[in-house]
């Protein structure tokens, strides 16, 4: 089950390569459904289009976070999926939201982490002067962007890099680690 909340590249290239690749036939691995809090967001049409299920669940329907995160949760447990990745998901969960999926909620962000929680990290990247960026994924814990690394991808920031190239950079590496990611957890199951 894949959580988006806009272009969703990188819940494209998990579709892909769950459709490609060998070890999700073999693991009788799919995509059981790609869900957004935004009804607009173009992921979903790439999903529809990949005949895989959609949910899209507004956030501003709910008068909190908890009630959100509880009908986010109703709608996963649906599918009753084995792996719940974030990928793109603008949403803080609630500790009883992340404590129900324990073990099997990952996250992709856009830095090396531990540098650079949050926001802004391509340009803050730039502004700190590294000389490498990169790529996390990581399990999900309470703490934002602080869960076990699961892996990572470093690209060069180059002279004359702007946020918008460097994110471009990474994310060519993003679309490289998370369907390894999903690989490595989903055949660790068998
Ligand atoms: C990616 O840069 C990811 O690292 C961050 O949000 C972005 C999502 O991009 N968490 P996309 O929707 O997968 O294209």
């Amino acid at each position: 089950m894949i959580l988006i909340s806009g272009s969703g590249s990188n819940m494209a290239a998990i579709v892909r390569t769950a459709q490609q690749e060998d070890w999700a036939r073999r693991h009788g691995a799919r995509v059981a459904a790609v869900l957004s809090n935004k009804a607009d967001a173009a992921g979903l049409a790439f999903a529809r289009a990949e005949g895989i299920a959609t949910e899209a669940l507004s956030h501003k329907a709910f008068d909190s976070r908890e009630a959100f995160d509880t009908a986010l949760a109703q709608a996963i447990d649906r599918y009753q999926p084995s792996l719940v990745v974030l990928a793109g998901f603008m949403r803080i969960l609630t500790p009883g939201f992340v404590a129900r999926y324990a073990g099997r909620l990952i996250n992709i962000h856009p830095s090396l982490l531990p540098a650079f929680t949050g926001l802004n990290t391509h340009q803050r990247a730039i502004d700190a002067g590294c000389k490498v960026a990169g790529v996390t994924v990581h399990q999900v814990t309470d703490e934002l962007d602080v869960g076990p690394i699961l892996d990572q991808a470093a690209v060069p920031v180059l002279p004359g890099d702007t946020a918008e190239t460097l994110a471009a950079r990474v994310q060519a590496q993003e679309h490289v680690i998370y369907p390894r990611a999903v690989r490595a957890f989903i055949t660790a199951l068998a």
